[in-house]
């Protein structure tokens, strides 16, 4: 018999579910394997007010498959208009769990991000003081730094000086890509915390230019070197409560990311547990999946670990070369390909 892994159920925290067909379309494939996850609110127009999360939670609740046990852990998109009351409002609301900052341009719909800190400073230390986490985009815009750079120097000109300003903010750099962050995360205090994405642990950026230029490969931030993708991996088994999932899957239609300007994000969620588990089995560390998965967010959140388990086996699958997508077609991971691990339960 093939080789079965049983784990407490995973939570992702960074997915973008879309809204409307689209998120009919992906929220199934989430809600299959995992129990919560963390919300993006990159919506055109975002979501910044509690009012517009509860409504959008309202709409990924009425999404779900009959019979799924699913919780949105909502989120709001922090602008320059962003206030500390509303901040309280969103602490006391119960189903908002954390602020996202985008550089203003950094990403698909960062246009109303943050382009000065100092607009933010009392928004900042109400969330210091509610607990309420920042998940951080972590790349710097400007076009004279080089794009392989741009997590390193953000890093460096702005999230230490952030960290410092802030000592008791509850910080989540989202989905580190170079070893200058795994750094960064081991040094800073015990409140700042990453997400790693399946993507990130599996492929280096040759995988970008694969005999020809790869779209589906194309995800903010960039894929990097491999002794970067090393690095990634080394920090995620290495059993460090500071590091924990967060698959970034961002489903964008075929036909905008088969395009000359072609929007950035891989789609992961319809195998998000199988591939983190083959980059985990290709180090020998599937006895350090678990914690990663299914323990460090929710204890970094301040939420109870799930109850219920699902198992994996080692067994290859074969992935559709196309999922619908209201409407369009979405290509996930390794499209036409095989994955090394399914999901049994
Ligand atoms: C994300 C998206 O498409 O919303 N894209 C991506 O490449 N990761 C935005 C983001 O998280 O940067
Ligand atoms: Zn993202």
């Amino acid at each position: 018999m093939s080789q079965r892994l049983t784990i407490t159920r995973p939570d992702d925290w960074h997915l973008h579910v879309r809204d409307g067909e689209f998120l009919k379309a992906v929220l199934p494939d989430t809600a299959k394997r995992f129990a919560r996850a963390i919300i993006m609110p990159n919506l055109k127009p975002p979501v910044v007010s509690v009012e517009q999360a509860q409504a959008y939670r309202t709409r990924i609740l009425e999404a779900l498959p009959s019979g799924a046990s699913f919780t949105p852990l909502m989120t709001l998109y922090l602008t320059e208009n962003s206030t500390a009351k509303e901040m309280e409002k969103a602490k006391s609301s119960g189903f908002i769990h954390a602020v996202k900052y985008y550089p203003a341009g950094a990403t698909t719909n960062s246009d109303s991000g943050v382009r000065q800190w100092s607009k933010v400073e009392g928004v900042l230390e109400a969330m210091e003081e509610l607990g309420l986490p920042l998940l951080v985009h972590g790349e710097v815009t400007d076009p004279q730094v080089d794009v392989f750079d741009r997590e390193r120097v953000f890093i460096e000109e702005q999230l230490i000086p952030l960290a410092l300003k802030y000592p008791k903010l509850k910080i989540v750099l989202e989905h580190i890509t170079t070893a200058s962050a795994v750094k960064f995360v081991l040094t800073a205090n015990s409140n700042v915390a990453a997400t790693v994405t399946a993507h990130h642990l599996l492929l280096n950026r040759n995988a970008l230019f694969q005999g020809g230029i790869r779209p589906h490969h194309y995800c903010l931030p960039v894929l990097k070197r491999e002794k970067h993708r090393q690095a990634l991996l080394e920090a995620v088994v290495s059993g460090n409560p500071k590091f924990f999932l967060g698959t970034d899957s961002a489903p964008h239609a075929q036909n905008v990311k088969e395009n000359a300007c072609g929007c950035a994000g891989i789609y992961t969620a319809h195998a998000a547990i199988e591939l983190y588990a083959e980059a985990f089995d290709s180090v020998g560390a599937l006895d350090k999946l678990e914690a990663f998965a299914s323990f460090y967010g929710a204890d970094f959140y301040g939420l109870a670990r799930n109850k219920d388990k699902i198992t994996i086996e080692k067994q290859q699958v074969k992935v559709p070369t196309e999922l619908p997508y209201g409407g369009q077609s979405l290509i996930p991971m390794r499209s036409g390909e095989y994955l090394l691990w399914s999901l049994v339960a």
